[in-house]
């Protein structure tokens, strides 16, 4: 791939999904969207780039090429800690009188994130009362299996035995998160890159996890300031481990590693 046509990928990639590519990044973008030419049958990156722009931000192939450049890699229990501090914290609202809880997961992937919350929020009791989970994501393709919530046995392996018996039905060789982890959520495709979103809050706490890692500090600071918004006073915005986000978080106050409260 040439420097103009990388170049051209770059700012499309930037305008429709605030995902910044690295200068280096040009023989990885050129090998994954390959595989994207090669299933179309498109011959050159240009006439590709085209027929995705011709398309537009709702046509499927965006999603196609979104995903052969961000990874979808998620996990149960991801960043256990996480889980730990939600456990804590909403039955310490419960123990105030809280019945109602909403809860956002941002960039919800396959659903890993989202059901673990789930199952997290069922076992300290507040499935029972009136509690929502919205999950987010940029790609419908990813929101499709998040939906499904069926997953192969090797993806279990970050859950105890107890729990896969408690909360998983065979389904055929794979596994289905119950019908009583599911309900409590909602499905929406969202672009984090693009401010303000169609929610009101207030919310109790929001999960941002490994998605700010792609953007730059910019399109960061528009979705940290749409999370401040949308976030109760006292409420929790968690975030990835590696994401660095030193000047940009003012109206939090940081409480533990990755975990910040709004003021
Ligand atoms: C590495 S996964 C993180 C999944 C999960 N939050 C976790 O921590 O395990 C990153 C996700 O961000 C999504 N994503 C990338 N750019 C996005 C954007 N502009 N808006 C919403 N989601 C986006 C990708 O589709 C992908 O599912």
């Amino acid at each position: 791939m040439d420097v103009a046509t990388f170049e051209a990928f770059r700012t499309y990639i930037y305008q429709v999904s605030g995902i910044t590519l690295g200068e280096s990044k040009e023989s990885l973008v050129s090998a994954r969207i390959g595989k994207r030419m090669r299933a179309l049958g498109i011959a050159d990156p240009l006439s590709y780039l085209k027929h995705v722009q011709k398309e537009g931000e709702k046509g499927e192939e965006l999603v196609h090429m979104l995903d052969a450049i961000s990874t979808n890699v998620t996990a149960f229990f991801r960043e256990p800690q996480h889980f730990i501090f939600l456990d804590k914290v909403v039955r310490e609202w419960m123990q105030r009188g809280q019945r109602r809880f909403r809860f956002w997961c941002a960039a919800a992937s396959s659903g890993e994130e989202p059901y673990t919350i789930s199952m997290t929020l069922a076992e300290c009791g507040a499935l029972k009362l009136d509690t929502k989970i919205l999950a987010t994501d940029i790609s419908t393709t990813v929101l499709r299996q998040c939906q499904r919530a069926v997953y192969p046995q090797q993806r279990l392996k970050g859950i105890s035995p107890e729990r896969q018996k408690k909360w998983f039905s065979p389904d055929g060789d794979d596994f289905q998160v119950v019908e009583a982890l599911r309900a409590p959520l909602t499905f929406k495709r969202l672009n984090l890159s693009t401010p303000p979103f169609p929610m009101h809050g207030p919310l109790d706490i929001i999960f941002c996890r490994n998605v700010m890692i792609y953007f730059d500090n910019r399109v960061r600071q528009g979705l940290l300031d749409e999370c401040n918004r949308l976030l109760k006073p006292g409420g929790y915005l968690i975030v990835g481990h590696a994401e660095s986000l030193t000047g940009l978080l003012s109206g939090f106050k940081s409480v533990q590693p990755a975990v910040y409260q709004k003021r």
